[in-house]
């Protein structure tokens, strides 16, 4: 088996494939998804909320998503790996940029690297592609601007945010970029984009007609607590069945019933 690689990707848009992405932040729950077949898994700067336990994207650094974009990389045999540059990584310009995006191909060995910002971010992603790198843009809401934005509020809504949007999105593939995520975009505004693109776009909150659609891992699969966005589905209840595992065991060990004799050695 090889992996799968951003050609690959670039097949799948001319052949009119849909396909899935997921975050993954550890080598044993990467596996999972990888022998599910999903083709490609982003080591997301979302790890921010969802593994490290701050409470946006914008705290984490470079040492954390090269550990655990490594982590993502033995743990999968088949799947495209993209690690997040984080907050902080990119925005001095292109040679910043190039200096951490290599750091995680060498390090971690990622196959990608996604950055935030559309007309913005052009420069840094002309020159990882023309480093060999591949680069996958994130446009609409992009989290790393969250005190910029005060929130996570929807984008592109109105004609000017609309127009902003489509030059975003043209900007981004003409600098080179293998895929576009949109993040909380009004669906009509998506399918426009993504009939406009060459290059397959990424939804999450931005409706049926991307090219593929992305989630929070444990979004996904019912481990994240509290309130979740409305354009989350969950899949499972890792939260309830997890919680339930360890109440279980807590309960036997408390009342002798575990370890049982078949659990020992004599
Ligand atoms: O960090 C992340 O998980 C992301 C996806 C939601 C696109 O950027
Ligand atoms: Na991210």
């Amino acid at each position: 088996t090889r992996r799968i690689t951003v050609r690959d990707i670039a097949a799948a848009k001319q052949r009119g494939e849909k396909w899935p992405m997921l975050t993954a932040y550890d080598a044993m729950t990467a596996s999972v998804f990888d022998e599910a077949g999903i083709p490609v898994l982003l080591v997301g700067d979302s790890m921010g909320n969802c593994h490290l336990g701050y409470d946006s994207t914008v705290p984490v650094t470079m040492d954390e998503i090269t550990m655990l974009s490594a982590a993502v990389v033995r743990g999968t045999r088949r799947a495209l790996i993209v690690g997040d540059l984080p907050f902080g990584s990119y925005q001095e310009g292109p040679t910043q940029a190039l200096r951490n995006a290599t750091r995680l191909v060498k390090e971690a060995g990622v196959g990608a690297v996604k950055l935030e910002g559309g007309e913005r971010s052009a420069h840094q992603i002309e020159l990882l592609v023309s480093s060999g790198i591949p680069v996958m843009a994130h446009i609409g809401l992009t989290p790393q601007s969250v005190n910029a934005f005060g929130g996570y509020p929807v984008q592109g809504r109105g004609e000017e945010a609309a127009q902003q949007l489509l030059r975003d999105a043209k900007a981004v593939q003409d600098a080179g970029a293998f895929a576009v995520v949109l993040e909380l975009v009004p669906a009509e505004l998506a399918a426009e984009v993504t009939t406009m693109l060459h290059v397959p776009t990424v939804g999450i909150g931005a409706g049926p007609e991307c090219d593929a659609q992305v989630l929070v891992w444990t979004d996904m699969a019912g481990m994240t607590g509290g309130r979740l966005p409305r354009f989350v589905k969950q899949y499972a209840r890792l939260r309830e069945v997890l919680g339930d595992a360890a109440r279980s065991f807590a309960d036997e060990v408390v009342g002798g019933a575990y370890p049982a004799p078949e659990h020992s050695f004599h």
